[in-house]
């Protein structure tokens, strides 16, 4: 697969089938998406990964808090809030598409629920992953983090697998920290699912649209 087969490929996937992903597959696509570049070289990227028991044991931990109506305060704003357009709009359509999978004009807060719960089950998914990063850090190496985790998906497609990254996560810190003992310089960036996509799921592949080139880029000089 080239990269333009798995750009096109990669698309978020928010069912999958149980069918394992061996460790080695996991080993290989984390540690070739390390020739990520990074400004100054700072590999900003901490990565923790959960397949079997463990990921059972933790999903159970998040499902148990969220059906207790526990709120963790997030570690940061995922959204900017008030945000307004053109990023109201193409959230708001991205987020119909998925109601739509689900049956649903609008998102009633049985929807709502429901995906909120998918996502603590990262998708049924059968790897989960946590992508931390040093909170003495700061912008540019978050953009540093962002062209390593589209390396590990476009990896992950080469491999004939799919997946969904998972801001939802930054929801879950106290949790992730308990479980994996974060020490205090780590904080949650985002999550992701890796596994088979469920082609049978109908919230399997939901199509989002994106600008025209001319909308976000100004060309100069051919
Ligand atoms: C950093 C990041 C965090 C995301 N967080 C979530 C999430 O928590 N839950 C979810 O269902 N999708 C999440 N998404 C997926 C986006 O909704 C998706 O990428 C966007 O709508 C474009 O669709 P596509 O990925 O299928 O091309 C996230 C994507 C990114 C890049």
């Amino acid at each position: 697969m080239d990269v333009r087969q798995a750009l096109e490929r990669r698309v978020s996937i928010r069912a999958f089938r149980p069918d394992p992903v061996s460790r080695e597959t996991v080993v290989d696509i984390l540690s070739t998406a390390r020739r990520a570049p990074s400004g100054g070289n700072f590999q900003p990227w901490r990565v923790f990964v959960l397949a079997g028991s463990e990921l059972a044991r933790f999903t159970d931990i998040v499902v148990q808090r969220f059906e207790a109506g526990i709120a963790e305060p997030p570690e940061y704003q995922f959204y900017p809030k008030g945000v307004g357009e053109p990023y109201r709009t193409r959230r708001r359509e991205a987020g119909d598409t998925r109601y739509a999978a689900m049956g649903s004009k609008t998102p009633t807060p049985e929807i709502l629920r429901e995906l909120q719960l998918r996502n603590c089950r990262f998708f049924g998914a059968p790897v989960g992953l946590i992508f931390c990063i040093d909170r003495r850090l700061d912008r540019a190496q978050w953009a540093d983090m962002g062209i390593y985790l589209q390396s590990v998906m476009l990896l992950a497609a080469d491999h004939g697998l799919d997946t969904c990254p998972q801001g939802f996560w930054t929801n879950w810190h106290e949790t992730i920290a308990a479980f994996f003992s974060l020490p205090p310089e780590l904080m949650v960036y985002c999550g992701m699912s890796l596994g088979y996509r469920d082609p049978a799921d109908p919230l399997c592949v939901t199509s989002t649209a994106r600008a025209d080139l001319a909308e976000f880029a100004e060309i100069r000089g051919f």
